[in-house]
């Protein structure tokens, strides 16, 4: 089978391929696993990394029409469409926001209803598609309400998914993903950013700003269970998922104040000293915006899962992405 990563140069564009070469089998339309023959990463950045013949890349806008044509053909069985810009670049520059979140992905949906063959889609949402007065827990039923240009194109794009399905144009799926935390690299333009920098710059010795209150709730998901979750949900057979396309993705509610006692487990005390608290009111509004804990009942019965705690997070990124000692500013304690 063919399989084509959208935003496959990024963080979990990377991750997914290399789980998918690992695992070697997706499920195919009638559900029975097939090997996986190639996989394209599509972006607008090369990925570079990989050194396996199943891999192509393809470097290109994925808001170009005749590109995703090119792309997503009658051999594609599953598309993986990541390629976003995220919610603080999405805020900042409307038009890009608009192109590249909304305006493709309803792209990479007619290249898969015109390639014909109904491939499986499995398309990244995020919590940012709710907002305003909401429950202290939100269920699968509570209305979505975006308080961000990135989100109401979230939710936009959950819907056009849910239509291509509906038509029967493509076997569709949505795993709405929690803020994950840890990522490993540099600081993004994502609103949630410092929800993995408060722990990473601290466990490299470096500084972080904090730009919220230590009691802000934020619903988490480590990369390891984020790339598991997403093959998951690509696997499920379209029956499972009842009368919705869309999974909330079971995460961990954990305040700041908690997830900087984690780090303090891990890192050792000194380690929160890497942290200056200084508030942002523009990233308190995006953030604030978002729930803070999200009922799992569905996904759980789906066979999803999260993470154990926020500090098997923080050892998870320890083991998965730190960088070893001869790259680290200071040293680890309890690690
Ligand atoms: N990481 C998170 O916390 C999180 C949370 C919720 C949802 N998501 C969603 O998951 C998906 C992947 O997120 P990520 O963390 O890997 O982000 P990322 O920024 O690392 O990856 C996105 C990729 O999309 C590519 N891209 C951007 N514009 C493009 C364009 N015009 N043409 C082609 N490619 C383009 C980027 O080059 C990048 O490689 C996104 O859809 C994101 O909205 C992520």
């Amino acid at each position: 089978m063919n399989v084509v990563i959208t935003g496959g140069a990024g963080f979990l564009g990377q991750r997914l391929a290399r789980k998918l070469l690992q695992r070697g089998t997706l499920a195919g339309p009638d559900g029975v696993q097939q090997a996986i023959e190639k996989i394209t990463l599509l972006d607008v950045v090369a990925a570079t990394d990989f050194d396996d013949a199943r891999i192509e890349v393809i470097t290109g806008d994925i808001a170009d029409e005749a590109l995703l044509k090119q792309t997503i053909t009658q051999e594609t069985s599953s598309v993986f469409h990541l390629a976003a810009v995220v919610s603080g670049q999405a805020e900042k520059d409307f038009e890009l926001g608009m192109r590249v979140n909304l305006d493709a992905a309803r792209l990479v949906l007619e290249a898969c209803r015109t390639a014909g063959n109904v491939p499986r889609v499995l398309f990244t949402s995020s919590v940012a598609v709710y907002g305003g007065e909401l429950p202290a827990t939100v269920l699968d039923t509570t209305a979505l309400n975006p308080q961000s240009s990135y989100g109401i194109q979230k939710a936009i794009g959950e819907m056009l998914l849910a239509d291509y399905s509906r038509k029967g144009f493509v076997d569709g799926r949505v795993a709405r993903l929690p803020t994950i935390s840890v990522r490993p690299g540099r600081p993004n333009q994502a609103a949630s950013s410092f929800a993995s920098g408060i722990i990473r710059e601290p466990l490299n010795g470096q500084a972080a700003v904090c730009p919220v209150a230590g009691k802000t709730r934020l619903w988490l998901l480590s990369p390891r269970q984020a790339i598991d979750s997403l093959v998951a949900v690509q696997d499920l057979p379209a029956g499972a998922l009842g009368k919705s396309r869309i999974v909330n993705l079971p995460g961990i509610s954990v305040s700041v104040d908690d997830m900087v006692a984690a780090l303090k487990k891990v890192g050792g005390e000194q380690a929160a000293e890497h942290i200056t608290w200084q508030r942002d009111p523009a990233i308190e509004r995006i953030v604030g915006s978002w729930p803070g804990a999200w009922d799992i009942t569905r996904a759980t019965a789906l066979g999803l899962r999260a993470d154990d705690s926020f500090e098997a997070i923080v050892r998870a990124y320890v083991e998965d992405d730190l960088p070893g000692p001869d790259r680290r500013d200071a040293p680890l304690q309890n690690v």
